[in-house]
């Protein structure tokens, strides 16, 4: 199977635990990235069976609101659903990396603040990946970090002191490549290379102490609470305590 097809597959069995799951009328959590896309792609002639859905990115908006789902503004939710402390029943997302505690390091589309604000406002977050994601001990992808443009330079030389090097992210291709890359909330990101990352949840702690800092790739505080894993031969139901 090709790593396409291996994120078909988590992004079908997917679909299959939310609207097992969630009763009809619920509303449902979407993450974004390439194994997101074809959850909701995948999900969309199913998509009534939701009040409607939050998103954590501009383009993963785009893609629901194209689709035909019903898309509401996470401000929106305390209004209609006043009563709950966490509106989401689930999240589903991918990750660039996952190790064997549920802790992930996000971000690599630069959605991280986002997906962090809706994982934080659901009870369950589903992490769909392909197998190349999991990993011993986080680090080896960069740790990408949000910062204000202001503080570009500040956070960069604050990372040395944990043995990272920060690399600002570029534009790659099109008019205006060579740019620093502007997150769907005006900021950049900061990838960062040489981290061993063997305390997620401490690591998450201090690097949120740096003034500048928006947010940090590191989902170890808000960890997954299911993987499902896409290998040559199934997909994995991995659970977390
Ligand atoms: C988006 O900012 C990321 O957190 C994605 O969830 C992550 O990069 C996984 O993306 P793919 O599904 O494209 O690998």
């Amino acid at each position: 199977m090709t790593q396409d097809e291996l994120k078909q597959s988590v992004a079908q069995a997917a679909c299959k635990e939310v609207l097992e799951r969630m009763p009809a009328g619920q509303l449902l959590g979407v993450g974004t990235g390439s194994t997101a896309n074809w959850f909701i792609d995948l999900l969309a002639p199913q998509r009534q069976h939701f009040a409607g859905v939050v998103s954590s990115s501009l383009a993963s908006t785009e893609r629901l609101l194209k689709l035909g789902f019903t898309v509401y503004d996470a401000n929106q939710l305390p209004e209609l659903f006043s009563s709950e402390l966490l509106p989401l029943p689930i999240y589903v997302d991918g990750a660039d990396e996952i190790n064997p505690q549920g802790h992930m390091i996000k971000g690599g589309g630069a959605a991280l603040t986002r997906e962090k604000i809706i994982a934080s406002m659901a009870k369950q977050f589903i992490c769909i990946c392909d197998a190349s994601k999991q990993v011993a001990v986080l680090g080896q992808f960069p740790l990408p970090i949000e910062v204000i443009p202001l503080a570009e330079s500040a956070v960069t030389k604050a990372l040395q002191a944990w043995g990272g090097r920060a690399v600002l992210r570029m534009i790659k291709s099109g008019k205006a490549a060579g740019q620093p890359l502007l997150t769907d909330n005006g900021a950049w990101i900061l990838d960062v290379h040489g981290l061993q990352i063997t305390n997620p949840a401490q690591l998450e702690n201090e690097l949120n102490q740096i003034a500048g800092v928006i947010s940090v790739g590191l989902f170890a505080q808000r960890k997954a609470d299911l993987l499902l894993l896409g290998s040559e031969t199934q997909v994995e139901r991995i659970t977390f305590n």
